[in-house]
């Protein structure tokens, strides 16, 4: 089985269990026209990222990287009217997209767009010392993913979930001799959670129209 397989079944689950979704094409679109990259989540993905934070019954979800907030609609939408999610991003373009993404689809007052490095962004968060996200998605730069872990794990309570996307990249992950950073980190990601006594995690292979590749997830134990 190989691209065009699993285009064609990413095709049919959207199609029959996601439907057409207006708001969400309009979103993937705008990221288009405004030529950011084509690496938002597929929209089955996007359900399940919504479908996770439902389960957790999520009122503040963090996300790292947020591109054209393609991702962070699917989320925002699991939240209640009240709920909140903050989504950082560093490029200056991706985040006017994405916060006229997150305008039009009427979820400007829940989400919040962090112009800046995640990690003087997340050490800012940390300092503000809200209350602690019930769901963080990360999905930035790989090479920083080590470090994005830990900061979820500081901003986390018992009983929340960390998503970490891109965790495959097309099988290179099992290579220990592999040179690339963003493997590198990723196995270096799977070290620290493996020796994490704070969590629960597994990662799974996915293929689909974003190609073969995979995600961590992990829960914080109480
Ligand atoms: N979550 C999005 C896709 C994110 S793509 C979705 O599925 O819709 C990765 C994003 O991370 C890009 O927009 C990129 O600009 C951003 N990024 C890369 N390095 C970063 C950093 N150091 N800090 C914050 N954002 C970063
Ligand atoms: C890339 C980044 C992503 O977050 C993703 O889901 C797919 C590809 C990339 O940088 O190539
Ligand atoms: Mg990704």
């Amino acid at each position: 089985m190989t691209q065009p397989t699993w285009d064609a079944v990413d095709a049919y689950f959207s199609d029959t269990l996601v439907g057409h979704d207006p708001v969400l094409e309009a979103a993937a679109a705008a990221a288009d026209a405004a030529g950011l990259p084509p690496i938002a989540v597929a929209p089955n993905q996007g359900k399940l990222l919504h479908l996770l934070a439902l389960t957790v019954g999520a009122r503040r979800i963090l996300e790292v990287g947020t591109l054209g907030g393609y991702s962070a609609i699917w989320l925002a939408r699991a939240l209640p009217a009240d709920g909140t999610l903050i989504t950082l991003e560093i490029d200056p373009k991706h985040a006017e997209v994405a916060r006229g993404n997150l305008a039009r689809a009427g979820l400007d007052k829940v989400a919040e767009v962090r112009l800046g490095s995640a990690l003087d962004s997340l050490a800012v968060i940390g300092a503000e010392g809200g209350e602690p996200f019930d769901l963080v998605f990360i999905d930035a730069d790989k090479v920083n993913n080590p470090a994005y872990f830990a900061w979820a794990l500081e901003l986390t309570r018992p009983g929340s979930l960390i998503v970490v996307d891109n965790v495959v990249r097309g099988g290179a992950v099992a290579d220990a001799a592999s040179t690339d950073a963003a493997v590198v980190a990723t196995r270096r990601l799977h070290d620290v959670i493996a020796a994490e006594p704070r969590v629960t995690a597994t990662s799974v292979q996915t293929v689909g129209s974003k190609g073969y590749d995979g995600f961590t997830l992990a829960r914080v134990q109480n």
